[in-house]
């Protein structure tokens, strides 16, 4: 993937153009996480217990976390965030142990999820099961159930382990952006994204999948796939032996699924720039760029050269926050392959997209 302004190339994998590209893009290059600080790791968790929220690396995304368990601390996330009280939170846990804690003992669903997480856990994929009836329920944005998740990084594994010892029993931690922005994948994305609120910011490296997880519904009678991610529904329908239907506004983000729970990441415009973002096909790139520069815009282009899709992946976010900061007229994207391992980066574009 290349990106540039007005022809002006920036090829990601050339050092000098890189830094020509400014310091955004040089930082968006993925590092090792960093080594886990066991003092760190133990004032974050002694405040999330407080109330207090911390944002932590995962290998998704940067979370903005909080106790699921108060009310208050719960409430501090929505605020900070700017985001609707009826949409649910994901729920952290540090395994499976942990997160029988949350689910209801419904039979199927129960047996579903303890499949999944044996196959994929710790990982990037989050599960929405039954809730059960006296686990609390101020992250579950009104739902009956809840979206349980076990992240890899050891950063966020080292931080749920302490606070599940010091009695916590999850920690609800949506991506650490302002509502219907950008997902931060480094710790200085999350700074900018959220300088005003009271924060403890951990810091792990670049995000290594870079785009949020994958959520599977296990609620209704089949799962559901309500977000693509790096987990495919391929391999959640291999491990449970049975299908997993896509959401209707999967394939189709105008559309929506009435009967899916409220997942702010399935709304129609999201994960969204603040430059105006449009797709082009590669065979109608040149002549979209040429057609937009001629009507007087500047536009700042990303291009897929050849890249891979776990690599685009990784660096898609990091890579359109340094292209929103040329404050350019537009973003034009060139459209990702339709085969099956770019789901998730064509979901995260259709979003990101200006209608
Ligand atoms: O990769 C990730 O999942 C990241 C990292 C931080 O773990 N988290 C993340 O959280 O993307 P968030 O809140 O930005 O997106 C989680 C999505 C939301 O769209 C939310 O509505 C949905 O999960 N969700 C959570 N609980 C749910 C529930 N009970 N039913 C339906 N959707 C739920
Ligand atoms: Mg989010």
């Amino acid at each position: 993937m290349s990106s540039s302004t007005n022809g002006k190339a920036v090829p990601g994998s050339s050092q000098s153009d890189l830094a020509a590209a400014g310091p955004a893009l040089m930082d968006s290059v993925p590092t090792e996480p960093e080594p886990v600080d066991p003092a760190l790791i133990e004032r974050a968790a002694q405040r999330l217990r407080a109330g207090a929220l911390v944002a932590f690396p995962t290998e998704t995304v940067y979370g903005l976390g909080a106790d699921a368990g108060s009310e208050a601390a719960v409430a501090a996330i929505y605020s900070a965030k700017g985001r609707p009280r009826d949409h649910p939170l994901i729920v952290h846990v540090s395994g499976w142990m942990a997160a029988q804690y949350w689910i209801a003992s419904d039979r199927d669903a129960y047996d579903r999820a303890s499949r999944l997480a044996r196959a994929f856990w710790p990982g990037p994929l989050s599960m929405v099961v039954p809730r059960r009836a006296d686990a609390p329920a101020w992250a579950c944005g009104g739902q009956s159930s809840v979206g349980l998740r076990c992240p890899s990084h050891p950063v966020a594994q080292a931080l749920l382990r302490r606070f599940e010892a010091l009695g916590g029993k999850g920690v609800a931690a949506p991506s650490a952006n302002r509502f219907g922005r950008i997902s931060p994948t480094r710790a200085e994305h999350v700074r900018d994204e959220l300088a005003a609120a009271d924060l403890l910011v951990l810091d792990g490296g670049a995000s290594q999948v870079g785009l949020e997880s994958t959520i599977v519904d296990l609620t209704r009678a089949t799962p559901v796939l309500l977000r693509p991610g790096a987990v495919s529904a391929q391999q959640i329908g291999a491990v449970l032996g049975q299908p997993v239907t896509e959401s209707g506004n999967i394939a189709n983000p105008d559309r929506v699924d009435e009967q899916a729970p409220r997942v702010s990441g399935s709304l129609a415009s999201h994960y969204a720039p603040a430059t105006a973002l449009q797709l082009a096909p590669t065979n109608a790139f040149e002549q979209t760029l040429a057609a937009a520069q001629a009507r007087g815009k500047c536009v700042a282009t990303l291009r897929l050269d050849g890249e891979d899709a776990g690599r685009y992946a990784q660096m898609l976010y990091a890579r359109l926050r340094a292209l929103d900061a040329q404050r350019a007229d537009l973003i034009l994207v060139e459209s990702p392959p339709e085969e099956p391992q770019w789901a998730a980066v064509r979901d995260r574009l259709l979003r990101a997209r200006t209608r």
